[in-house]
């Protein structure tokens, strides 16, 4: 089975977690798309009742085409379950995100919601996380923050678009993506990485996740809780 096919299967099932009434975090990606066309064919289908929040304005638009009402994060009083993705996740539940550039927005919409679940497919299962980290930084000063990632032995590498400059978040932010070996310590590295200055938010995600949905070969899709 395809990479692309469990993340449909994925992100068909996370959507069945979406119950009337509910404030919606809406996440980032292509395993998140699947969720979205779900989503919005129960909203036009079933006549689902919900609001969403987007984790970035490509997700905004994508939902609002799809007749899925959305709100800003500041305008709701508070989010039930957020749906996201993820770049790798490990045995712990700790997660690399950011792959898609979302990461500062996903970690707010994901820190304020009271459930969260990640969607993914199989290939994203690590024993350990071990994958590019992005960390989105302020443009001010980015070089300096940049050269002191390298003598740290971060060996960082700047995002770049296809033409060269580099890619700019949703907050108009830099990103400069770390190559380390094995993280072993995801909060600690979190806690180093956020206390420099510069960095607006890295792409660490611990004690975040309650469940987490995998596409798998053979149609099977498995929940861990
Ligand atoms: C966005 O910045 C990321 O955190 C995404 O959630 C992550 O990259 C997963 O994307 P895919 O579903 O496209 O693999």
């Amino acid at each position: 089975m395809s990479q692309d096919l469990q993340k449909i299967i994925a992100g068909r099932r996370a959507a069945e977690f979406v119950q009337n009434d509910m404030v919606v975090g809406i996440g980032s990606g292509s395993t998140i798309a699947h969720v979205i066309n779900a989503l919005g064919e129960r909203v036009a289908n079933e006549n689902l009742n919900i609001v969403g929040v987007a984790t970035s304005e490509k997700t905004r638009r994508n939902a609002a085409q799809l007749g899925i009402p959305m709100h800003n994060v500041d305008d709701v009083d508070k989010i039930d379950l957020t749906i996201d993705g993820a770049d790798q996740i490990a045995d712990d539940f700790s997660a690399i995100k950011g792959g898609g550039a979302a990461l500062l927005w996903e970690k707010i919409v994901a820190f304020n919601s009271r459930e969260n679940i990640w969607v993914v497919d199989a290939s994203k299962r690590v024993p350990k996380l071990n994958q590019y980290l992005p960390v989105e930084v302020i443009p001010y000063g980015s070089d300096q923050l940049f050269k002191r990632f390298k003598s740290g032995g971060f060996h960082p590498t700047w995002r770049l678009d296809q033409n060269g400059n580099p890619v700019r978040t949703d907050s108009a932010n830099f990103l400069i993506d770390l190559h380390l070996p094995i993280i072993e310590s995801p909060r600690l590295l979190g806690d180093e990485l956020i206390k420099m200055v510069g960095v607006v938010e890295h792409g660490l995600f611990t004690d975040v996740v309650d469940r987490v949905i995998i596409g798998n070969e053979n149609n099977v899709v498995d929940i861990l809780e």
